[in-house]
């Protein structure tokens, strides 16, 4: 995210379709997670989501059924895209961990893909 340095503080910002490349439908927060706790664990068939750490910090496991790569979470000014049919988890979640997830959907609990062998099948035949 463009970071906006100033001697009263910084600023940074995320706009609709110019920072990320879609439209905010959504925003959801998670925070109070006990320590060793895993959240996600899914994938999304549409959405796409954009991952801000906005304080502490926690690690996103990304795997495209193919690779796997592991992001620290720990600037407020850095986010994480995360594109469609990617299985993805948070985990080491620091205390006091406040996560911000900007969707490009409404909430469809229809667009959870919550078996990971079935993910791989739908993502090998893509
Ligand atoms: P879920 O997405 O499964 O959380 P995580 O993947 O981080 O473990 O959501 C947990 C619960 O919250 C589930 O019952 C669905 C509900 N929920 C909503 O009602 N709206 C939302 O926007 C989200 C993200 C979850």
């Amino acid at each position: 995210m463009p970071k906006i340095k100033d001697l009263r503080g910084n600023l940074s910002v995320i706009e609709s379709c110019s920072d990320i490349p879609f439209e905010i439908k959504r925003t959801y927060l998670i925070y109070d997670v006990p320590g060793g706790q895993i959240r996600g664990g899914h994938a999304y068939r549409n959405q796409l989501e954009f991952i801000v750490s906005l304080s502490g910090s926690f690690d996103v496991h990304l795997d495209d059924g193919v690779n796997k790569e592991v992001f620290s979470m720990n600037r407020s000014y850095y986010g994480l895209l995360v594109s469609n049919m990617i299985w993805r988890s948070m985990q080491n979640f620091s205390t006091n961990a406040l996560c911000l997830v900007l969707s490009s959907t409404f909430f469809d609990k229809n667009d959870y893909m919550k078996d990971y062998e079935s993910f791989l099948e739908e993502v090998k035949a893509l």
